[in-house]
């Protein structure tokens, strides 16, 4: 079953210069797919398109089957689709409880209580200091409270933008071990990385978008060998998806 699925996608910032170039694929329910490619290719142009804040300039966008084209992000969440955005994704004046019920608001008020304790069995460390700013979070601590706003609402589809951003390696690995948890949990995870060892650990799928266009869509195994990868950061298509 399809979890979401973007057919001829276009977005950017002005209406006569798209950043993403027709774009299509479908991520099946339960899956873990990775969106590596080089810098400026247009990863978070596209993720934050399909989150809803930025524009869509042509093509569809589906959520269970569902159109989404268009929907604006806050209710995007609601329907079942949860974003991460790569920066500015807490308030750190805030504290992490604080944190947590501003984005509870999106659920029904009986539940939100329990959604939040939820949120802090998932992520432990949270839960050792619920009335510390979320400013003095470490950076690997800031994505996880990140990603337990985003996962508030129980969203079967959960996308992130780049969580390994500017973290050391030990913090990386405990990202991606919760990360790792997280689709065990069930849910289906689109992952904009640059750290492709990462990535590639977690994702079974691997997309690759180069000047906006999609150069690969493939299983991870067949990217392990860095040549390849390398090839495609360059601008060479597979076979599958060549024009
Ligand atoms: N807010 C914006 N307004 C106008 N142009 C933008 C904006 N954000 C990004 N762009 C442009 O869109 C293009 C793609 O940027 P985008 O941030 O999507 O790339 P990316 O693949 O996520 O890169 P990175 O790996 O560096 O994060 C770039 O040419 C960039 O200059
Ligand atoms: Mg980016």
């Amino acid at each position: 079953m399809t979890a979401l699925a973007v057919k001829g996608f276009q977005a950017g910032y002005d209406p006569d210069l798209p950043i993403v170039k027709g774009v299509s694929f479908a991520v099946k329910k339960g899956e873990a797919v990775t969106v590596l490619g080089p810098n400026g290719a247009g990863k978070s142009t596209l993720i934050k398109a399909i989150a809803g804040q930025v524009a869509c300039l042509g093509g569809q966008v589906t959520l269970g089957g569902d159109d989404i084209t268009g929907v604006p992000s806050y209710a995007l969440a609601k329907r079942g689709l949860g974003f991460v955005p790569q920066t500015e994704n807490i308030f750190a004046q805030l504290t992490i409880r604080e944190n947590l019920q501003i984005a509870s608001e999106l659920v029904e008020k009986r539940r939100r209580a329990g959604q939040i304790d939820k949120m802090f069995d998932m992520f432990p460390d949270l839960k050792l200091r619920p009335n510390d700013l979320a400013g003095t979070l470490s950076g690997g601590q800031r994505q996880m409270l990140a990603a337990a706003r985003a996962l508030l609402t129980d969203p079967p589809v959960l996308m992130l933008d780049e969580p390994s951003a500017g973290l050391s390696p030990k913090l990386v690995g405990q990202v991606f071990e919760t990360l790792a948890r997280v689709h065990a949990a069930g849910v289906t995870l689109i992952l904009v990385e640059q750290n492709v060892r990462a990535a590639l650990g977690l994702a079974s799928r691997a997309l690759v978008l180069v000047d906006g266009e999609l150069a690969h869509d493939g299983p991870t195994d067949a990217l392990q060998d860095s040549t390849t990868l390398g090839r495609l950061f360059l601008g060479n298509r597979t076979r599958e998806v060549a024009r």
